[in-house]
């Protein structure tokens, strides 16, 4: 069989599983697709895509083509001759891995699993997944693994809201590929880079409050310092990490590295670091409010921007949801804009007990003018800081979105600087 005439499956359609089946369908494989939720399923076959980052048109033209057909029926798994992995894996409330998704999907291949066929593991997780969990589960079909059929655990790299900025699609990113081979090791590689990221973000973090406190800014110490153009590379502080990565990944391999009686004491710091951000940022508020002899009890406060990041719709452990949670259980009346996200769930959990579903308010002049505070917790490119600026009673910025020339009509708190 050519590689052309290959047939491909790909489990969860979500931002890694939606790029990789219309990548492969664009390649000219046979691809299906299978999810759980039926909406997806059903407006991916109409041609319409929910991931910013694949055009509808590409999904129009592969389906047209014949090349991708989305399903919520297991059965499909039968025919295709590789079949890739690709649900989440978060954390559950006590932030242990929670695998029930992979679980799941596994479930969904064990009674079609045949000779021959390839399974990949896409989804981000800790070094032994494949073997300890995925392996067995399969095996209890009777096939082996390595024999029957391959098994490989390829982690996704995926750079969400960056496709057209800096061009590093799933086409041109390269991938580390473990097999049921001595390539083990290179399963921590995804884990590697998320760790990499959240430790270096905590370490800017850290540096930003030790900012607020000696009176330095800590925006222009990173411009300073990303002028040297070799041996640096420069991160930014924020009101703390979100995502289905960074937040996540290094928590999984601390998780794995206590079987093996090790302490992941960078990792574990990190994440303390990062996770107090979203209480440093009330604290910026209060003193803000303060300042103004108001109280955070009874303030309105308008968060703009709940996204992870900027410029992406995906607001899944968004640090803006614990700035929400902090705000609400103490009295504030809290509303949010975001371009991208048009509602977002907060509480049910200890912070705010009550869960509440919230839907972006239009930012008008006058809901900029009449909150108590507006605070910037994802700076989306299409808000226009200046006007903001221009109308708010207080403004506090935590990613730096407000320029430094913009008239405003009080003071702007920048998280890392005085
Ligand atoms: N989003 C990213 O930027 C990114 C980057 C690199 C790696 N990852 C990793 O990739 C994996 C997937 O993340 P994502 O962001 O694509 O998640 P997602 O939530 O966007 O998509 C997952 C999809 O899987 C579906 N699903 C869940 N259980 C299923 C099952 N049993 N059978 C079929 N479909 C099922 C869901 O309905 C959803 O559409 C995670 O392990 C994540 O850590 C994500």
């Amino acid at each position: 069989m050519s590689e052309q005439d290959q047939h491909l499956a790909v489990i969860g359609l979500g931002y890694v599983g939606l790029p990789l089946a219309v990548a492969l369908a664009e390649l000219g494989r046979t691809v299906t697709g299978l999810d759980i939720d039926q909406k997806k399923v059903a407006s991916l076959n109409r041609g319409s895509s929910h991931i910013p980052d694949v055009p509808g048109e590409a999904v129009r033209r592969v389906v047209e083509a014949g090349r991708f057909a989305a399903t919520t029926d297991a059965e499909a798994l039968r025919t295709p001759d590789a079949i890739f992995i690709c649900v989440p894996s978060p954390f559950d409330a006590n932030r242990a891995p929670d695998l029930s998704y992979i679980r799941s999907a596994a479930q969904s291949v064990q009674p079609r699993l045949r000779k021959g066929h390839l399974i990949v593991l896409e989804s981000t997780t800790y070094p032994g997944t494949t073997e300890e969990i995925l392996q067995p589960m399969l095996e209890s079909t009777g096939l082996r693994a390595g024999v029957d059929f391959d098994l490989a655990f390829v982690p996704e790299r995926i750079d969400p809201g960056q496709v057209e900025s800096k061009g590093w699609t799933i086409k041109n990113t390269p991938k580390v590929v473990g097999a049921l081979t001595p390539q083990g090791a290179r399963r921590a590689a995804a884990l590697l880079e998320n760790t990499f990221r959240s430790v270096n973000i905590a370490l800017v973090n850290e540096l930003a409050l030790l900012c607020e406190r000696m009176g330095i800014d800590v925006w222009e110490v990173i411009g300073a310092a990303a002028t040297k153009p070799y041996g640096f590379m420069p991160f930014r502080p924020g009101p703390g990490v979100g995502g289905h990565c960074i937040p996540v990944d290094p928590l999984y391999l601390s998780w794995k590295a206590r079987e093996f009686d090790f302490h992941t004491n960078f990792i574990d710091l990190a994440a303390q670091v990062n996770d107090d951000m979203p209480y440093h940022v009330v604290d910026l508020i209060v003193r803000g409010l303060s300042k103004q002899g108001r109280a955070l009890d009874g303030a309105s406060v308008l968060v703009l921007g709940v996204a992870f990041k900027r410029d992406i719709d995906d607001a899944r452990n968004s640090p803006a949801e614990r700035v929400m949670e902090l705000l609400m259980a103490r009295g504030a009346a809290v509303c949010y804009h975001d371009p991208h996200v048009p509602e977002f769930h907060v509480g049910g959990n200890v912070f705010h007990r009550k869960r509440e579903r919230l839907a972006s308010i239009p930012l008008t002049d006058d809901a900029v003018s009449s909150a108590d505070c507006i605070v910037v917790v994802t700076g989306h490119s299409a808000v226009d800081y200046r006007r903001v600026a221009g109308r708010a009673r207080l403004l506090v910025d935590t990613c730096n979105a407000v320029p430094r020339d913009a008239r405003t009509r009080a003071k702007v708190v920048r998280l890392g600087a005085s």
